[in-house]
């Protein structure tokens, strides 16, 4: 794969979809990605942003399944893990393998990392059982770099209940929950620090953004040295 996969990953609030959003608009404002173009003539464009779940079509329905069930049916843990991983797969290979064997840049909302921390720490269900899960939904593929937005879970889940007051399913699972799940995420850096950084999202939107610009301009640099720096 020639291009790069950036993940952003953490417990509800942290911050991860305006930290997309900006990286986006600094990226583009910046003429970077217009540079990145010319090296990606098979692209429509060569910044690919996406999340799990919910990147494909098929995404789409899976994320209203996972996260606003219709029916009062309570969804069994490892039928949410497999759900996850559909969504997964499907987003893989239609989505960012073809992005990434063209050269193209991704900003993904979550990926692996996820399921290991929701599903595994928080749920209980057997971690290397979801390693291999993830291998087969990803093929192999890994990101390239992952910002852990790492916010203590009630001021997350705060948040969260500021943006929109009906909280989804995850969300409204219970404090404890998703105090696994944040050690989880903790577990995670520890065992892959080649490519997980974390960066404290209880600060300022601004400064968090400014951390992530900070890394981003180094990484782009290194991957793509002959693109002018940022
Ligand atoms: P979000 O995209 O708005 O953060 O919502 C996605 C929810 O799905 C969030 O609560 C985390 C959860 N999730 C998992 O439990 N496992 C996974 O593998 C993924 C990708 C997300």
């Amino acid at each position: 794969m020639s291009g790069k996969l950036i993940v952003f990953e953490g417990v509800e609030g942290g911050g991860k979809t305006s930290q997309i959003r900006r990286s986006q608009a600094w990226l583009s404002a910046s003429g970077w990605l217009d540079q990145l173009r010319q090296t990606t003539p098979a692209l429509p464009d060569p910044l690919l942003i996406t999340r799990e779940p919910g990147g494909t079509e098929l995404g789409k329905y899976l994320r209203q399944l996972l996260l606003s069930p219709a029916t009062q049916e309570t969804l069994h843990d490892r039928a949410e893990l497999m759900l996850y991983a559909a969504d997964r797969a499907q987003h893989v290979e239609y989505l960012l393998k073809p992005h990434l064997a063209a050269g193209g840049l991704v900003l993904c909302d979550r990926f692996t990392d996820s399921t290991i921390a929701y599903q595994g720490y928080g749920r209980g269900l057997n971690l290397s059982l979801i390693q291999q899960l993830n291998q087969i939904a990803t093929g192999g593929l890994t990101s390239d770099l992952t910002f852990w937005l790492d916010v203590e879970v009630s001021i997350g889940l705060g948040r969260a209940q500021q943006r929109n007051k009906d909280l989804d399913r995850m969300e409204s699972a219970t404090l404890s929950f998703h105090q696994r799940v944040q050690h989880g995420f903790q577990a995670l850096l520890h065992q892959h620090p080649e490519r997980i950084v974390r960066i404290d999202a209880s600060q300022s939107e601004q400064v968090v953004f400014e951390q992530i610009q900070t890394l981003l301009s180094q990484r782009l640099q290194q991957w793509y040295p002959q693109l002018l720096p940022l």
